[in-house]
C-alpha cells in the first residue's frame, strides 16, 4: 500500500505564510506524505496548529496526511482530526497509557491508527497495543521542538520492535532525521522518515528529498 521508504515532511519546520506554496514544492519534490506535528503547549512545551488548519489544506493535496498529535486528550479531540481528513492519526502513550479504545476508533473510521513513543519510555509500554496498530513512530527527540540532536539510543527500541509488528504495520521514526542520521534508522528497520530542518532548512528541496530516499535505501 506505501512503498517505502517514505520521507515525511515535518510541516512544523515550514513557511506558515505560504504553506500552500510549501507544499506545491514538496510534491514537486516526490514526497507524498505531510507529517502534522499537534502540540497543545500542555503535552509539550510548545504550541502549534490543530484540526482547523490541517481541514484548511485538505482540499489543496491529495498526499497523504499524517497527523502527530502532542496532545494530553486526544480521545476528546479525535473527531475534529478524522472530520480534517487524516489519513494516520498517531498519539502518545504517555497521554494514553490505555490506548485500546481510542486506537479502534480510529481504525472503524478507516484511517491509519499510530502510537508514538518517547526516547524514555520502553516498548514494553506499547507492547502489548501493537496487534491495534498501523504504525508506530519512534521519537529520536524529545518532542515539542524541530531543529533538535538525534538521539541515537533509540535505534534499540526499533531493532527490537521491529520483528514484533505484524506485516504492513509501519515503523516510523522522527526528530533530528537528516542525510548522517537516516541510513542507521533505515539499518535498524524504520520505513517511514519524519524530516523537517533537513528538508525546510535547505534551498532545494528536491535535491534534499531525493539525497534522504537515497540514504534510506530506495531502489528506482
Ligand atoms: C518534534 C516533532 C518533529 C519535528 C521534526 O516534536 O514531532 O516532527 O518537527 O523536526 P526535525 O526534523 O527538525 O527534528
Ligand atoms: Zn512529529
Amino acid at each position: 500500500m506505501h512503498a517505502t521508504p517514505i520521507i515525511a515532511p515535518s510541516m512544523l519546520k515550514c513557511d506558515y505564510a505560504n504553506m500552500q506554496q510549501e507544499i506545491e514544492r514538496l510534491e514537486a519534490a516526490g514526497t507524498r506524505w505531510l507529517h502534522w506535528d499537534v502540540m497543545d503547549g500542555h503535552f509539550v512545551p510548545n504550541l502549534s496548529y490543530g484540526a482547523m488548519v490541517i481541514r484548511s489544506i485538505r482540499s489543496r493535496t491529495t498526499s497523504f496526511f499524517d497527523a502527530h498529535l502532542m496532545i494530553s486528550d486526544p480521545a476528546t479531540y479525535l473527531d475534529d482530526y478524522l472530520q480534517a481528513g487524516c489519513d494516520a492519526i498517531t498519539f502518545h502513550i504517555e497521554a494514553v497509557p490505555e490506548p485500546t479504545d481510542l486506537l479502534h476508533r480510529i481504525r472503524s473510521a478507516g484511517r491509519l491508527a499510530g502510537l508514538a513513543i518517547n526516547p524514555g519510555t520502553p516498548i514494553s509500554a506499547i507492547e502489548p497495543f501493537l496487534p491495534d496498530c498501523n504504525l508506530i513512530l519512534i521519537m529520536s527527540v524529545q518532542p515539542g521542538f524541530g531543529g533538535q540532536k538525534f538521539m541515537p539510543e533509540v535505534l534499540e527500541k526499533a531493532r527490537l520492535l521491529k520483528p514484533k509488528l505484524a506485516p504492513g504495520t509501519l515503523l516510523s521514526i522522527d526528530g533530528g532525521i537528516a542525510a548522517d542520521t537516516i541510513a542507521s534508522a533505515a539499518a535498524a528497520g524504520c520505513q517511514v522518515f519524519v524530516a523537517g530542518s533537513a528538508i525546510f532548512d535547505e534551498a532545494d528541496y528536491t535535491s534534499a528529498v531525493q539525497n534522504l530516499e537515497r540514504l534510506a535505501g530506495r531502489v528506482d
